[in-house]
């Protein structure tokens, strides 16, 4: 017995304007190139890249030049502690003012020579503040100098006055750089705790936005080459109905799309070629029945018409005008034949109508009936009392049932039996059934009766059961097959019954 599927799509006949249709739809729709979207996806991800990397050589940088202000700042903090020193000892031994002058001085260098690092942390006016105290600080010690020359006199409330702004400069030049210093201090450690958490974020963001891009690449391909291969499925089962479609975008799918369907065009033109070619085959293998067909009815009609020119004035009108009737029967049956053969030859693309069984099995009967008087088969086959129509082509129909037939035939070189039987229990489908008494097929080979070039006779092809089974599955159908060595086999034709009577 053989595995098929159960039942396929029923119209699987490639449709010219549901094809121009198709591509149309295919084509007509902004383009959006997966390719593009990958450059587009690598991008972004540059980009967040390009963003953590730049602000973390910001932050870098920022941390520098505060670290370089902070160390100025000492720098400038330790001169003003050293004049403050000097500033004290003079006052208490009246020694070291020219000191307390150049330690003012080498601070003031250093905010000069550092003002540039020192306005990039603070504000210029803040810069301004702290050379404005250091300038009064430094007057006032230089009015000091002044005031007490060599050898003069001091004046107490003068000195008490000086002193007391220059410890008020002092105090607050200190304050000032201490504060500015713990700021920056402070910052800076602000500054590192966030460097440390900035590549945990960055990786976290790079997490997402990857794991984001391999969905959207999943879906972008891997959908639709799961759907492609539905496709190829589908066409390996026979249909052809063109891919559609499925996005509102275009890209390199649709172009495969199109091409798929340019093929499944050229596979039915190829296969319609194919079957006519088959069907030439099978007269050929019939030709000699097909010869005794014609000959008989013409033989006829010679010898009726032969006696008619004969004893035409011998004869009464009664006779002449059944001599004319016979001849007339002999022509219409000869007619049919070739009527029968032209239908059968008939090229073109297949057309699915009702067929009527009786008229599908008759006609091919016809076909194969001189073939069964010289092997000496007879025929067991009983019409329906009631006509079934299954919906299908005429003549790819034929041809399946004469494959069958003749196989059959093949099968009995001895003679036997031929049966037919046609069965319509199943709502769907109808059942033809084309048993014979023959050989039968080893159950070795028996899986292998449908591949295509798989034959056991000499001068046979191997093409008229494939041919057979695809044209069954193009009508949405099945074929079983069941056989015994030596006593026959049994071959069951399922097809779908048309709606229409
Ligand atoms: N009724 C049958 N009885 C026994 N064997 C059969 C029968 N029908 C088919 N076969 C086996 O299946 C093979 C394939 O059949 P198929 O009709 O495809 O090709 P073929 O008959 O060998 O060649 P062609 O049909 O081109 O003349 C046959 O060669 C034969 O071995
Ligand atoms: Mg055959």
């Amino acid at each position: 017995m053989n595995d098929f599927p159960d039942r396929m799509t029923p119209g699987l006949v490639l449709d010219e304007a549901a094809l121009k249709e198709a591509q149309k739809g295919l084509v007509e729709r902004p383009t959006m190139n997966i390719r593009t979207k990958i450059i587009m996806g690598f991008s972004l991800m540059f980009i967040l890249c390009a963003v953590a990397s730049i602000t973390y050589l910001i932050m870098g940088g920022q941390v520098e030049k505060k670290i370089k202000f902070m160390e100025t700042v000492n720098n400038y903090s330790f001169e003003i502690q050293q004049a403050r020193r000097y500033e004290k000892n003079f006052f208490l031994y009246k020694t070291n003012l020219p000191d307390a002058l150049e330690t003012t001085q080498n601070a003031r260098e250093i905010l000069k020579k550092e003002g540039k690092n020192i306005t990039a942390v603070i504000s210029q006016e803040k810069l301004n503040l702290m050379l404005s105290h250091l300038s009064r600080y430094e007057s006032l010690l230089g009015s000091l100098r002044e005031l007490i020359p060599p050898g003069s006199g001091e004046n107490p409330v003068t000195l008490a006055k000086i002193e007391g702004e220059l410890r008020q400069h002092g105090a607050e030049m200190i304050f000032m750089a201490a504060n500015l210093v713990e700021k920056e201090r402070k910052d800076v450690e602000a500054m590192t705790q966030w460097s440390r958490q900035v590549p945990l974020i960055f990786l976290a963001i790079l997490l997402l936005v990857m794991i984001y891009l391999t969905r959207f690449l999943a879906q972008q391909i891997v959908l639709p080459l799961n759907r492609f291969v539905d496709y190829t499925l589908r066409i390996a089962q026979g249909d052809y109905t063109p891919i559609t479609p499925a996005k509102r975008y275009k890209d390199e799918f649709s172009r495969l799309a199109i091409a798929i369907n340019l093929m499944m065009d050229q596979l039915q033109k190829n296969q319609e070629q194919y079957l006519q070619t088959r069907k030439m085959a099978s007269i050929g293998t019939l030709t000699s029945g097909i010869a005794h067909e014609l000959n008989n009815p013409l033989n006829n009609i010679c010898i009726t018409t032969e006696s008619l020119i004969d004893e035409l004035e011998s004869i009464k009108d009664e006779e002449k005008r059944k001599r004319l009737q016979d001849i007339y029967t002999q022509a219409e049956r000869a007619s049919g034949t070739v009527r029968n053969l032209l239908d059968f030859t008939r090229m073109g693309p297949p057309a699915f109508v009702p067929v009527s069984t009786q008229e599908l099995i008759g006609s091919t009967l016809k076909l194969a009936r001189h073939e069964m008087e010289l092997n000496n088969i007879k025929l067991q086959y009983t019409p329906e009392v009631q006509d079934s129509r299954i919906l299908g082509d005429f003549s790819q129909l034929q041809q399946v049932f004469l494959n069958l037939m003749i196989n059959a035939i093949q099968a009995m070189p001895q003679g036997g039996q031929l049966s037919l039987r046609v069965n319509n229990d199943d709502e769907q489908f109808t059942r033809i059934e084309v048993s014979d008494t023959g050989v039968g097929i080893p159950q070795a080979v028996i899986e292998q009766i449908f591949d295509p070039f798989f034959t056991t006779k000499e001068s046979g092809t191997g093409l008229g059961l494939s041919t057979s089974y695809s044209i069954i599955k193009k009508h949405g159908g099945k074929i079983e097959v069941t056989s015994q060595i030596n006593q026959g086999s049994h071959f069951s034709v399922y097809l779908p019954k048309s709606k229409e009577r």
